[in-house]
């Protein structure tokens, strides 16, 4: 289903070139409602790992202001960004081919006034959350987000389906894993983004909200 062995992708189901994915299609009202709430008037918005591309067209429908860059290292899943974004009117961007784990993956782009990721750092070695932030701070304004979507786990607080998953995706590759949201924390810190917000979402996932506070 991917021409990079190197990443995972969620289930889908096909319908021409759009691919459909069942959690998408549950979560995709909630997080565009969350990010309608949050994200700035008529702001600029990069996506990471926009899988079949469902989750651009849903936000650009709750916010006609937006302007929305998909990005995907998956080439059929780029095709389906593609398909999903011409119901868009022009508002959501050509779907980039980004993978954060390249060290120069954002050379060229921006800049943004926010950077919105889901379901990526879990399925993915930490590097790519890692570059990740290295490229958002090369990338976002002073002052401007990163939004990330999916499970965390936070200590003896963790809800035991995300310690489930966790164990789940380590069997499947030692390198993934659910991230322990202080590690998340740590890594926007030292590349200058700030927490300040923690909503709970369905099915025990978070949506973290950091904002830029250094240049
Ligand atoms: C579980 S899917 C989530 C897709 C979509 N964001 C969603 O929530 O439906 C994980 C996605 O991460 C992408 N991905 C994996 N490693 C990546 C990396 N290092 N940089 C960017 N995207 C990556 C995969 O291609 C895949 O589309």
């Amino acid at each position: 289903m991917t021409d990079r062995p190197d990443i995972a992708l969620e289930q889908r189901e096909r319908c021409d070139a759009r691919l459909s994915s069942p959690s998408a299609g549950r979560n995709k009202a909630v997080i565009a409602a969350a990010l309608a709430e949050l994200l700035p008037e008529n702001a600029h918005v990069l996506e990471i790992a926009s899988g079949t591309g469902e989750h651009a067209l849903a936000c650009v429908t709750a916010r006609p202001d937006l302007s929305w860059t998909p990005s995907e290292p998956d080439a059929e899943s780029r095709t389906s960004v593609d398909a999903w974004s011409a119901d868009a009117g022009g508002r959501i961007a050509p779907c980039l081919a980004c993978s954060t784990t390249e060290a120069r993956w954002s050379d060229g782009l921006g800049p943004f006034d926010a950077l919105f990721c889901a379901n990526m750092i879990h399925i993915a070695p930490w590097e790519a959350a890692e570059g990740l932030f290295r490229g958002a701070a090369e990338v976002i304004v002073e002052g401007g987000l990163v939004c990330l979507y999916g499970p965390f786990q936070e200590g003896e607080a963790t809800a035991p389906s995300n310690l489930d998953f966790d164990a789940s995706l380590k069997a499947r590759d030692p390198r993934w894993g659910v991230r322990a949201l202080s590690d998340v924390d740590a890594l926007a810190q030292g590349r200058g983004f700030e927490r300040e917000a923690r909503r709970e979402m369905p099915a025990n996932n978070l949506l973290l909200v950091y904002r830029k506070t250094a240049p």
